[in-house]
């Protein structure tokens, strides 16, 4: 069944507010899985807006369920996943200035940094995802850079309706085939919510989705199990329906 991870960053975004002890993301990973999570997912950024080092180390101890670790290829956040070894790194483009990751990952232009950086993940026994625009050179490269998986950036899908998503959805599942075809693992995420994220589950050969904001937004009125429990039944659905 397709996988569900949770972005429980926004629970450290109100922690950081603060700058206090609470709310624990470390609480919201535990949550997240009695809800049927199966992966927590946290974001590592450079100016350590809401994850901090320490969330890291203690996740990566105490997650029961798959870790995935997105990041950039900064020097010093390789060295901490190198560190603290979570099942996978999701290698992301990260601005300072942005409000939450903008764009995919531009392999074709980044070869070269990003190669070694994947290769270091790899002798550490890390699985590595790029997230990426569904575009075709972009894939092509991610595959020569032996990346293990692909997360689709379901942004622009989720930003339009109409005939401009139903476009954009043409194009997900195109790129879905063509990773697949490439011998890695599809996954997709940004801007999914209760209302849009079935079509993205039915495309064919999709393994995890990566969602955060709609749920820990769901989360603040019916507590973060229950938003969870609410959107695997609608992979559930989804997967029952397609
Ligand atoms: N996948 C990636 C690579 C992301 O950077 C994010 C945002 O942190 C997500 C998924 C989740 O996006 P959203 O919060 O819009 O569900």
């Amino acid at each position: 069944m397709l996988e569900l991870g949770v972005n429980i960053d926004h629970v450290a975004t109100i922690r950081q507010a603060r700058k206090t002890y609470e709310p624990d993301p470390v609480t919201a990973a535990a949550m997240a899985e009695l809800g049927g999570a199966d992966c927590i997912t946290i974001h590592l950024r450079e100016d350590r807006r809401h994850i901090i080092d320490r969330d890291v180390h203690v996740l990566s101890d105490t997650v029961n369920i798959k870790l995935n670790l997105e990041m950039s290829i900064a020097p010093d956040i390789v060295e901490i996943a190198c560190d603290t070894k979570p099942n996978q790194v999701t290698l992301v483009p990260e601005k300072r200035e942005e409000v939450t990751t903008e764009g995919g990952l531009d392999v074709v232009g980044n070869r070269e940094s990003i190669q070694p950086v994947i290769q270091r993940l790899h002798d550490e026994g890390i699985s590595v995802a790029l997230f990426l625009d569904p575009e075709q050179q972009q894939i092509d490269a991610a595959s020569q850079l032996k990346a293990n998986a692909v997360e689709l950036h379901t942004g622009q899908y989720a930003l339009t309706s109409g005939d401009a998503r139903a476009a954009c959805l043409t194009e997900l599942t195109a790129a879905g085939k063509q990773i697949v075809n490439a011998g890695m693992t599809l996954h997709a995420g940004h801007g999914l919510n209760y209302q849009n994220v079935i079509p993205v589950a039915q495309i064919q050969d999709m393994v995890e989705l990566n969602i955060g904001h709609s749920i820990i937004a769901r989360a603040v009125f019916v507590g973060l199990t229950q938003a969870v429990r609410e959107m695997k039944e609608l992979l559930r659905i989804a997967g029952s329906a397609s």
